[in-house]
């Protein structure tokens, strides 16, 4: 399968910048609210790395196991790691994806921000199952849930901005119906100098869509409750098994 993030790592992490300075404070407070105290962290498409930096901060010590899938990712998410001494000691960068990952038995949390859309119907009930198996009791699994909940178009628009140097980057982002319970994501980055575009990319992937009840009902078949945490612009929930030892979460 093509990887999407293959001519758009580039601009990514400067991109999503913005997305994690409400998010980091968010995903800290959930991590840290987490009633299992033992057990590796897991970050399914940890991209660039910086949910692994949170999640590093909010839980001194824990093992973080960061699963990438695009090669192209993988490098920006390495870098990160290689340049800071606690990251490097102790985040573990594995070269595969949901499907493919071995889990560990036990796991403190997985976090899986920004990526739900790409899992296929199939393997988001797959994450919701291996995640109700391999949690540790008080364990949990955070997701965000962003719209469009549903397939419709996205107008074209300007989802990110930032200047370094004399450059400055910008990404646009338009979806359109694709599917029953699909949209594909039309997204474009440039680099300009003194408003003059230099380079762009531009990368289509498909991105599943699902009412929130569905999403629930589709845990609570796997044994996970899901329920909202923090600022409700950010979307996220969190999943923890039904009858689990009491969890704060
Ligand atoms: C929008 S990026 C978000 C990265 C990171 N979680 C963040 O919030 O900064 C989505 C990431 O999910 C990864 N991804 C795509 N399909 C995946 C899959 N099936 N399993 C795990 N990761 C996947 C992509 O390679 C990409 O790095």
């Amino acid at each position: 399968m093509s990887d999407p993030y293959e001519r758009s790592a580039e601009y990514l992490d400067i991109m999503i910048a913005d997305a994690w300075r409400p998010l980091a404070p968010a995903l800290a407070d959930v991590l840290t609210g987490v009633k299992a105290k033992t057990g590796a962290v897991v970050d399914l498409g940890a991209g660039s790395g910086r949910g692994v930096r949170v999640i590093c901060d909010a839980l001194p010590r824990t093992p973080v196991l960061a699963v990438e899938p695009s090669v192209a990712m993988r490098a920006v998410l390495l870098a990160r790691l290689h340049d800071d001494p606690e990251l490097r000691r102790r985040v573990t960068v594995t070269a595969g994806d949901c499907a493919s990952f071995d889990w560990p038995d036990g796991v403190r949390a997985v976090v899986a921000l920004n990526m739900l859309g790409h899992l296929p119907p199939p393997q988001r009930r797959a994450l919701w199952a291996r995640a109700a198996r391999h949690l540790a009791p008080g364990g949990a699994l955070v997701v965000n849930v962003t719209p469009p909940f549903e397939p419709t178009t996205v107008e074209r628009v300007r989802m990110a901005h930032a200047t370094i140097g004399l450059s400055e980057y910008e990404g646009w982002a338009s979806a359109r119906p694709s599917g029953t319970d699909e949209i594909t994501w039309h997204m474009e980055y440039r680099t300009l100098r003194q408003g003059s575009p230099l380079t762009q990319a531009s990368v289509e992937y498909r991105w599943w869509v699902a009412p929130e009840e569905a999403l629930a009902t589709e845990a609570a078949e796997a044994g996970l409750s899901f329920r909202p945490a923090g600022d409700p612009d950010l979307g996220l929930r969190v999943l923890t098994r039904v009858g689990g030892n009491n969890p704060v979460y």
